[in-house]
């Protein structure tokens, strides 16, 4: 009998013809070879060693493969490429372009960035080129044609690295024409962008697109169109890239990495045009924090993200930091288990190889102090440390895992995730989301609240979707939208017929407010005819400093940060306010509609409230779950396999030992092939695999 929660066939892997878990790193040896000409071979026995198997090199080498314009030295990178094949190692060949080399900067001045206040910046930093410099376009096509020519057949070669983590604006003229050319096109007529912005404020209207001034702040849809813009520009430059290297090596897959769940890009539309997804993680773990297992829930949603940018393919990380992150504070050691349990996580989500920044920490420059495959012990002190234990025993257990490779999961639950809401609810006075307690923590705002929402699934191991709106909601049961501040009538309508048609919705506040130009919806809110599936319409919202309390009742728990002044129009609440002026007025409802339910929470639910909405509203839907029995508190499970072969991945996000029941549920670890029925037991923070025997 095929698992309900499983696809029928494989997933496509990151690397073409994969057959191991990517174990990788970026590799600087161009940084050492000056100063230190024995480096390859040291590195090559560490590489050996510690079982890292895959190399991303040159991302920022401009200046040494091209010290001067047109003197090309490529040696030093054909002795690397020729010792990772060697190895047996593969390869994610960088273009440089995300750090452009001095005499560029000084020769070709349109290549730097013009901050907002239009000065053009000295040569300093990385990620420092204008999107629009037709000096810079030039001059990476000559580096990146020539690093396709010479290594487009290397046998090391796996997969192309577009510039990295492409982010940041420029405001020179070039980027700002571009810009009106996009209203433009976006808007077709100065009226209708005039209406669109609301520019009849404070004297705003533009008479001629260039009118529209990106530093100004007071028309908010103006922010979320620059954002939209602004990932279009980065898109078309990975685009420029993407498009030299693919005409030479047509069949080599070609990425750039993320940055996990960044406000200012669009991360959904950018991976519609890489090839592979990849993401740089740094989260801060910290088995010590009490906001451990919320964090565990917040990088597991984060995945299940990832993991649904491109459907039927799995996802990789290109960085993340094996010890101490040196840009965070405290800069903590990692706790010993925290890196097998982050890397565990990402392939118990869907993830095909997990990378480090970086394989070799440098000597000096700022990121020295960044936690690395090898530090700064000695080559032959490598084996006497922990990171080469945790390591070692990593690329072991990626060597016994081998057959998860390529395997999936198909969930039954799906959270709608839209970057175009953050921008909006995000720029939109008013909302709260300005406020200093925003500044102290995430958790309060866009991926906070979503993460609240998730926690549920995560901690009863039903594994989850995290979805943009424009796809098929047929396959699932039950869709959240948390915070889906932008509502169209055509999502409307799919909402609509989704629960006509049998599903659950579970909508939070801040859905449909705005249109898509970021104007307050009129008609009481959710609006654009969504409040009718809910049964209820809001005429006023109450927003108050986070962790301010609201009792509630009919429901265990209560309330917090927001109170929804809701007038019921056919839902029944389940919850009604016990504070301020708006005692017994609705908190939670729910609305039968056609063969469907709404459920619309109108205030922050703690966990006890949530877990009884949550339990009731999901009470007839028979989710699936990957072990039929309570999981402890703390620990998630998580699944992937195909109709053929199943894989339970549990994963305690606590500081203690936990024993979790298994439910009719019988496993073999997959590493060391002990059987267990009715219950294993996890030591603390572990991470574990195991194969479903039954
Ligand atoms: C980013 C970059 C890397 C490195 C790391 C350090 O993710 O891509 O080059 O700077 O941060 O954390
Ligand atoms: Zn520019």
């Amino acid at each position: 009998m095929p698992h309900p929660l499983l696809p029928s066939t494989k997933w496509r892997t990151p690397f073409p013809n994969q057959t191991q878990f990517i174990h990788g790193g970026d590799y600087n040896p161009d940084q050492w070879l000056p100063d230190h000409p024995d480096i390859l071979e040291q590195d090559a026995k560490l590489f050996r060693q510690t079982g890292i198997n895959s190399a991303s090199i040159g991302i920022f080498s401009w200046s040494s493969l091209e010290p001067s314009e047109g003197t090309f030295t490529f040696d030093w990178l054909d002795r690397v490429m020729d010792q990772q094949a060697k190895l047996g190692n593969r390869v994610i060949l960088a273009t440089p372009s995300g750090a452009m080399p001095t005499w560029l900067a000084e020769k070709y001045p349109d290549a730097r960035r013009v901050d907002a206040v239009g000065r053009r910046k000295q040569f300093c930093d990385r990620h420092n080129h204008c999107w629009s410099s037709p000096s810079y376009h030039e001059r990476v096509k000559i580096i990146d044609t020539k690093l396709a020519e010479r290594y487009g057949q290397h046998p090391a070669l796996a997969m192309w690295h577009v510039s990295n983590e492409l982010n940041g604006e420029c405001y020179c003229d070039l980027c700002r024409a571009n810009w009106a050319k996009w209203l433009e096109a976006r808007y077709g007529n100065l009226k209708a962008l005039n209406s669109a912005n609301w520019a009849y404020f404070w004297a705003h209207q533009a008479f001629k697109w260039e009118h529209v001034e990106p530093t100004d702040v007071v028309m908010d849809n103006m922010a979320v169109d620059w954002r939209r813009f602004n990932n279009q520009q980065l898109i078309n430059w990975y685009t420029h890239e993407a498009d030299i290297l693919r005409a030479f090596t047509p069949a080599i897959p070609i990425t750039t990495n993320f940055m996990t769940t960044m406000l200012n890009l669009n991360y959904d539309a950018i991976s519609r045009v890489v090839d592979v997804v990849a993401d740089d993680q740094y989260p801060s773990f910290d088995s010590d924090s009490p906001d451990f297992a919320l964090y565990g829930a917040f990088w597991s949603m984060k995945q299940d993200l990832y993991r649904c940018f491109k459907p039927g393919q799995s996802f990789m990380l290109m960085e993340s930091c094996p010890g101490a992150i040196q840009w965070r504070l405290p800069h903590k050691a990692k706790r010993p288990g925290i890196h097998r349990l982050e890397m565990m996580q990402a392939i118990a989500h869907g993830a095909d190889g997990v990378c480090y920044f970086q394989f070799r920490s440098g000597r000096g420059s700022m990121e020295k102090l960044h936690g690395a495959v090898v530090e700064h012990w000695d080559t032959e002190k490598h084996t006497q440390t922990r990171r080469y234990r945790e390591l070692r025993s990593l690329s072991d257990t990626l060597e016994k895992i081998a057959p998860v490779l390529g395997t999936g999961v198909k969930p039954q639950v799906a959270i709608l995730y839209d970057w175009e809401s953050r921008w909006g609810q995000h720029f939109s006075m008013g909302t709260g989301v300005k406020s200093p307690e925003w500044h102290v923590s995430w958790l309060n705002y866009y991926d906070g609240i979503t993460t609240e929402q998730y926690s549920y699934f995560w901690q009863r191991g039903i594994p989850v979707d995290v979805i943009p709106d424009d796809r098929d909601f047929a396959g699932y049961k039950l869709l959240i939208i948390p915070m889906h501040w932008m509502m169209t009538a055509q999502l409307s309508s799919k909402l609509r017929d989704f629960v006509q048609a049998g599903g659950t919705i579970i909508s939070t506040w801040d859905t449909a407010m705005t249109d898509k130009a970021n104007r307050m919806l009129l008609g009481g809110w959710p609006g654009e005819g969504l409040g009718e599936v809910f049964g209820v319409w809001v005429e006023e919202i109450d927003r108050l400093p986070v962790g301010t309390p609201r009792a509630i009742a009919g429901l265990p728990g209560s309330g917090s940060d927001v109170a929804c002044i809701t007038h019921l129009t056919g839902a029944t609440p389940l919850a009604t306010f016990a504070s301020d002026f708006y005692t017994g007025q609705p908190a939670v409802t729910h609305n039968p509609f056609g063969n469907g339910h709404a459920y619309f929470i109108g205030t922050r639910l703690n966990t006890p409230a949530r877990d009884a909405l949550y339990d009731r509203a999901t009470n007839d839907l028979s989710l699936e779950r990957i072990i039929d029995a309570d999981l402890p508190l703390g620990v998630t499970a998580q699944l992937r396999g195909t109709a053929d072969e199943a894989f339970v991945f549990l994963l305690n996000f606590s500081a203690e030992e936990k024993t979790v029941p298994l439910g009719s549920r019988s496993l073999v670890d997959a590493e060391t092939g002990e059987t267990f029925k009715r219950e294993v037991t996890l030591e603390a923070v572990a991470a574990r695999v195991f194969k479903i025997t039954r």
